[in-house]
């Protein structure tokens, strides 16, 4: 029998937990009840949902009436086992921290349905290590999402080693039902995908850094110009499949251009903790970043929220060239 995902409790209200909220509500889940630890964290969460919920509307994405309705239908808790009890769905948005999300997992089990699903937005923690000393691991599930919730459709499904399938399936239909862009892992791999790929991107950007080969502007220009507006549009493999012509994909990996990159990969650092240089360099960084930002090119001369609202604005419009918004 299919489940059925109807009330969803979200666990945790930092900047996941509220792109979630806002996710869903704009999904037309309007049976949310959110869970913070602290009353006073209250107002802050429900002024970045309106926030998100307010681009929306600008945006033409929702009805400015619909956002009114969304905010009144809202509920909160402080108490873990009102939270849970009546939930279908509970998603986990707490620190990024393997000891926390035990003890998190414990205190949702403690309370909800023995059918419950219940998932975990870490950005990387091995789901079968969270899940390890559950009551019922069988329907503890990584559902990784991508920053902004509410436009990036992509979310990482990782299978713990004790899932039952059915947990599995019943999640993989809601993910489709709010559109979401699920990646099912054929194994646990720490980082999984996407974060995985963002480390290596991160500690080469670092490392040409140090290592004296550019500044961190250049970085970004080389990026944003370059291979960035063409990874905003496809994958790493369609690019290239592209790039070689006649010969497609097999024709860069199998040609010269294959061959170079042996090279190239030579300067690449072997880093597996950051080294000190790196240590160092972070310390001075903002200072640096804060100055880039400042300047009155392109996209630089806003302020953070102004940056935001640049990035959120340019990634609708890649969602509707995908035919998703
Ligand atoms: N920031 C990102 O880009 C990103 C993207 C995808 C996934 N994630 C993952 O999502 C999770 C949340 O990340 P975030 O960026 O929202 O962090 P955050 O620091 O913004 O939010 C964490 C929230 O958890 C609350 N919290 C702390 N202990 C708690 C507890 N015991 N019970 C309930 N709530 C508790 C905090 O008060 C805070 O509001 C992490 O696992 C992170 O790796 C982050």
């Amino acid at each position: 029998m299919k489940m059925k995902i109807e009330k969803v409790t979200v666990y945790g209200t930092g900047l996941i937990g509220n792109g979630w909220t806002t996710h869903l509500l704009c999904k037309g889940i309007t049976n949310v009840m959110i869970y913070l630890r602290y009353e006073k964290k209250i107002q802050k969460s429900i002024a970045e949902i309106s926030k998100n919920l307010e681009f929306m509307v600008h945006e033409g994405m929702i009805a400015e009436s619909g956002k009114e309705y969304f905010l009144s239908c809202l509920r909160y808790t402080t108490d873990v086992r009102e939270a849970v009890r009546d939930a279908d769905l509970i998603i986990e948005n707490g620190p990024e921290d393997l000891e926390s999300k035990r003890s998190m997992i414990a205190e949702i089990e403690k309370y909800c349905r023995d059918d419950a699903i219940i998932t975990s937005s870490t950005s990387g923690i091995l789901i079968s290590e969270i899940a390890k000393y559950a009551s019922h691991p069988e329907r503890i599930i990584g559902a990784h999402p991508y920053h902004p919730v509410y436009l990036l459709p992509l979310i990482e499904i990782v299978k713990g080693d004790k899932l039952d399938p059915r947990y599995l399936d019943g999640l993989l239909d809601f993910c489709r039902q709010i559109d979401k862009k699920p990646v099912v892992l054929k194994k646990e791999s720490p980082g999984y995908i996407a974060s995985h790929l963002m480390t290596v991107l991160l500690r080469e950007c670092v490392n040409l850094v140090v290592s004296g080969v550019c500044d961190m502007e250049d970085v970004d220009t080389a990026f944003t110009f370059g291979p960035g507006m063409r990874y905003a549009l496809m994958g790493p493999y369609t690019v290239l499949q592209l790039a070689g012509g006649e010969s497609g994909l097999a024709g860069v990996l199998c040609g010269p251009i294959g061959k170079s990159a042996e090279d190239w990969m030579k300067s690449f650092s072997n880093w597996t903790e950051w080294p000190p240089e790196a240590l160092e360099f972070f310390q001075s960084c903002q200072t640096e970043m804060d100055r880039i930002i400042s300047g009155q090119d392109g996209i630089h001369g806003r302020n953070n929220e102004e940056l935001e609202r640049f990035r959120d604005h340019g990634l609708l419009h890649i969602l509707q060239l995908h035919g998703l918004a």
